[in-house]
């Protein structure tokens, strides 16, 4: 609090300090911190009466919405009906304990992401692997001060909201992609399709989850540097000059420079960049040749190539399944594409692929969306 009575909302407020002030100054300062910042909530799951209201107490202190459950029943109960920022788990209840109710909480996709600080009154050494392989973040000894309580939870939370906006950013750049694919109406659902034949080609190959995510995420921003080609170029009715086909050519590069900053889709930049690589490095931008080209970009060039041929455009028919694989087996032949990729690409069930495509293709909006339609799509590829 100032000498003029007004509040210094950039300092923190410890709970001492709080609980020693005035009741009406105390719901004063908790009001500024409310309209700094949107009141987080954080549910204690605690079958102590006297710590589970203690718990509360802190929290409330802090400006913290706390919400208060006896067992970890009425915590997944709760959580069903509505979303908290952290759970404050107390490890040892009746019925069942802390340890299973975060197991419950981590396998559960709607709260598989939401922070759990896990309050033992054991020795934490004794049992943190306990802790940490259940899935919790934290573990918290007891008897804990209202300084450490509040400073882990403020902690946790800011590590929360770093992951909040990254996927904000990430869903950003997503809508952006789709954006750049209704510029062209001939293009609609391509991005979809190139992701779904991409982590199915990538399944096919028993490539480890992180990449076939990468090939998800490429599929959507492959094109993303197309953003920055003027319409004069991209949507040109005749074939593009020397000069126009520069500037096309670019859009690898741009794509590149757009993604880089964050460290999430570090992964999909070799797709991003070298999509239009081709294997007898006649390829852009860089020329390369054969392994030189990143494998999942000759990944998802072939699930390119394939849409674009198996999809109508104003200047052409859509060309049937087997039609397309014949005419990329030529282009394979005259050196375009990586051979065992095409050989094995042209052994996926393609048009059971196509159906579930359509099938899932407004239901690919999320990860755990993704993760779902994979397990439709290893039936699929068998
Ligand atoms: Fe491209």
């Amino acid at each position: 609090m100032q000498s003029d009575g007004t509040v210094n909302r950039g300092a923190p407020l410890s709970a001492e300090a709080l609980a020693a002030m005035p009741e009406h100054l105390a719901s004063a300062w908790s009001e500024s911190v409310r309209t700094l910042e949107p009141q987080a909530a954080v549910l204690v799951v605690d079958d102590h009466d006297v710590s589970r209201r203690l718990s509360v107490a802190i929290l409330e202190r802090e400006g913290f919405e706390a919400l208060a459950v006896q067992n970890g029943f009425e915590a997944l109960d709760l959580l069903e009906r509505r979303l908290v920022d952290l759970v404050l788990l107390d490890q040892s209840m009746p019925g069942m304990d802390g340890l299973e109710c975060c197991r419950r909480i981590r396998a559960n996709r709607r709260t598989s992401l939401v922070p759990v600080l896990m309050v033992t009154s054991l020795r934490v050494e004794d049992h943190e692997d306990d802790a940490v392989a259940a899935g919790a973040d934290e573990l918290l000894s007891r008897p804990f001060t209202p300084e450490t309580l509040r400073i882990r939870v403020r902690t946790m939370l800011r590590q929360k909201s770093v992951i909040d906006r990254l996927e904000e950013a990430e869903s950003i750049l997503f809508a952006l992609a789709t954006a750049v694919e209704q510029r062209d109406p001939c293009t609609s659902g391509h991005c979809e399709r190139l992701a779904m034949y991409a982590v199915s080609l990538g399944t096919a190959m028993q490539l480890p989850h992180p990449q076939l995510l990468a090939l998800y995420r490429g599929g959507y921003l492959h094109d993303i540097g197309k953003i920055g080609i003027p319409d004069s170029i991209l949507f040109k009715p005749g074939p593009l000059n020397n000069q126009e086909w520069r500037v096309m050519k670019t859009h690898t590069l741009r794509g590149e420079e757009i993604c880089r900053p964050m460290k999430c889709l570090q992964p999909v930049l070799p797709v991003i960049r070298g999509h239009h690589e081709r294997w007898d490095g006649s390829g852009y931008p860089d020329g390369l040749l054969g392994d030189e080209i990143p494998l999942l970009a000759r990944v998802m060039q072939i699930a390119d190539v394939f849409d674009a041929l198996t999809t109508e455009r104003p200047y052409k028919a859509a060309l049937t399944t087997r039609e397309a694989l014949r005419v990329m087996q030529h282009e394979t032949d005259a050196g375009w594409h990586d051979p065992a990729l095409v050989e094995l690409f042209e052994c996926l069930p393609h048009d059971l692929l196509r159906d579930t495509a359509h099938r899932d293709s407004t239901g690919w909006n999320s990860m755990d969306a993704m993760r779902d339609s994979l397990d439709r799509l290893r039936r699929a590829v068998g």
